[in-house]
């Protein structure tokens, strides 16, 4: 590493060059180091991460080319309370994002940024989100001072020389600032994994006109991996929006009949509600295939033909380790067999990773995620709810052989969805775009671990978009709706409302979940090819009782039953309560919106 400030650069970009200076000078670091997104390099900031005790190596044998790291116990998930949408104006943010004055928020930033690398070393991550030769594109370079950050965007997104090979001599890019904020004193000791661990002192600012991120305090996943949460969706919304196309919390798949008609459907869920599992999914039904496009980001545009096009702007899978097991997601198990990192999951004695809900059993002895002696009756969980692992798209069996098209999948289906124990029914099929607008603007789930907070209570979260909206939402409605007028509507997916999650009254899940959702899908996409049967209920199109193709599952007729029929005293809940939820929106909620709840209402009546 060469401690001149362009070390190894590779760029004639002036404009890129002079930024790099300028925030070199500002952060202080003892050396600049240009990512080329080589193999080589990715295997020696390893090498450098095991000696400095933030990453440990897993056994090659059990797992090659894989590693552990263990992060501060204050630093293990998204940090929705410090999160800013800094636009000029605060009713531009909306009324369900922090915002901030962007001149005072800028100012708060430099200040922090000042010196907050002393000590170590700056990495220049030039990043494309999105094939490099998608017309959707973006480039951001990031710079951080965390090496753990360099090389799980090396795996989430095209990484290094390539990136600056396209951006030129003049290139558009998007400046992305990140620093954990913990410069280094002249022999002071370094520690495995530097953070703010104050969470008061912890800042992820998006300042959507300039458009530019600056991130501080976290080296945890979204906070401190720019490219994902805090570029492809709350800045891309925003530029989406100016540019007539959509930024969405969303997986991607295909689904392939035994005749091998492929049908491409997107799906919105919120954060840990199985998107990883069913973007890879084994399904259940023989003969049908799903391959896997993405498992968390799409971005959508009109296609020529009219039609509605998808990108999944990622090459990596952020997913969440406990749970994940040979049931519930084998693709997954094999995707990550090699060549990945995982965090703040346990350690076994045999150097393997660990994590509840594995179908392995629990090793007699481990180290959990925050480094100590752990048993099975010690009363701790090994692994954090929240742990991850960080796997390259390309190792996973199932991917879909058009993934990496610049021009996206055309989508045939929208769906949407939340952990739901009550109410909504299995699968619900909008009347039409708007009524599916209104569907995915009353989406909510049971809360879980993947952000900091209580869990287990319901949350609206629209369009899977809360934490992830760049602007303010009323807009955001308003241009789902717009989608109606921007193309031939009938080019448009058909939209839908899935629910897994259903329970009785004893608690018990009504629906088998994972590779069974494949009926559900197969339904969908039948439906689309307009050869299943449905019936018109108050609150959408569902299934009639044949429709649903149940041949070898002995689904009792009652579970059936309810999980297609409409609970008429719940819903008139639901509708109350989605009302209450649309009166927190700002002054611009989308009448067709307040029209779709009043039509509910009516219906249900
Ligand atoms: C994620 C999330 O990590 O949505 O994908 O929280
Ligand atoms: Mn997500």
């Amino acid at each position: 590493m060469d401690k001149s400030p362009l070390g190894t650069c590779k760029t004639t970009h002036k404009q890129l060059i002079a930024w790099v200076e300028k925030q070199t000078k500002l952060c202080a670091p003892d050396h600049v180091f240009w990512c080329d997104g080589s193999d080589e390099e990715y295997g020696s900031l390893c090498d450098l991460m095991v000696r400095i005790g933030t990453l440990t190596r897993l056994n090659p044998q059990k797992r090659p080319g894989c590693f552990l790291a263990r992060s501060h116990p204050s630093d293990v998930a998204r940090v929705e309370e410090r999160t800013f949408i800094c636009s000029n104006t605060r009713e531009e943010a909306g009324p369900t994002n922090n915002w901030a004055d962007p001149a005072e928020m800028k100012q708060r930033m430099v200040g922090m940024f000042k010196g907050s690398m002393k000590g170590r070393t700056l990495y220049v991550i030039p990043f494309a989100m999105g094939p490099l030769e998608s017309p959707l594109c973006k480039i951001g370079i990031q710079l951080s001072d965390s090496p753990y950050v360099v090389v799980n965007m090396r795996i989430m997104t095209r990484m290094g020389k390539a990136v600056l090979d396209k951006l030129g001599a003049d290139g558009a890019f998007i400046p992305c600032m990140h620093s954990v904020g913990a410069p280094l004193a002249p022999g002071q000791t370094d520690v495995s994994w530097p953070c703010q661990t104050n969470p008061k002192n912890k800042y992820i600012v998006h300042f959507p006109e300039e458009p530019s991120i600056w991130s501080y305090g976290s080296g945890y996943g979204g906070n401190a991996l720019l490219g994902k949460k805090c570029l492809a969706l709350r800045i891309a919304s925003a530029m989406a929006r100016k540019e007539g196309w959509m930024a969405e919390h969303m997986l991607i798949l295909c689904l392939t009949s035994p005749r091998g008609k492929k049908h491409y459907i997107a799906a919105a869920f919120p954060s840990a509600c199985g998107k990883t599992n069913l973007a890879m999914m084994q399904p259940s039904l023989p003969g049908w295939q799903v391959t896997c496009v993405g498992d968390d980001i799409a971005w959508i545009r009109i296609g020529e033909d009219g039609r509605l096009w998808a990108v999944n702007p990622e090459s990596g899978f952020f997913g969440v380790a406990p749970g994940t097991s040979m049931k519930s997601n084998p693709n997954a198990i094999a995707t990550f067999a090699k060549n990945s990192i995982f965090t703040n999951v346990a350690l076994t004695p045999d150097g393997d990773a660990w994590w509840e809900d594995s179908g392995i059993p629990a090793p007699a002895t481990a180290i959990d995620w925050e480094g100590n002696p752990w048993t099975p009756d010690c009363g701790r969980k090994a692994a954090h709810p929240n742990s991850r692992f960080t796997a390259p798209a390309a190792q996973c069996p199932v991917m879909d052989p058009e993934w990496q098209n610049p021009k996206g999948v055309p989508l045939s289906a929208i769906l949407f969805g939340g952990r739901r124990p009550s109410t909504i029914p299995l699968v619900n099929e909008s009347f039409d775009w708007e009524h599916g607008v209104f569907m995915g603007s009353s989406c909510g789930s049971e809360t879980t671990s993947a952000a900091a907070g209580q869990t287990g209570v319901l949350r609206r979260d629209p369009f899977a978009m809360l934490p992830f909206c760049g602007y303010n939402m009323d807009d955001y409605f308003a241009h789902w709706l717009s989608f109606a007028q921007r193309t031939d509507r009938s080019k448009l997916p058909k939209i839908y409302f899935v629910n897994w999650f259903r329970k009785d009254a004893s608690g018990r899940w009504l629906w088998p979940g994972y590779g069974e959702n494949s009926r559900v899908l197969k339904w969908i996409c039948e439906r689309v090819e307009g050869t299943a049967g449905a019936q018109k209920t108050p609150i959408g199109n569902l299934p009639t009782a044949e429709a649903l193709d149940m041949t070898g599952l002995n689904l009792p007729s009652d579970s059936l039953k309810t999980l297609t029929s409409v609970d008429i005293a719940g819903w008139k809940k639901e509708v109350e309560d989605v009302a209450a939820n649309a009166a927190k929106f700002g002054t611009h909620f989308p009448k067709a919106l307040s029209e779709q709840l009043d039509q509910l209402g009516r219906r249900l009546a």
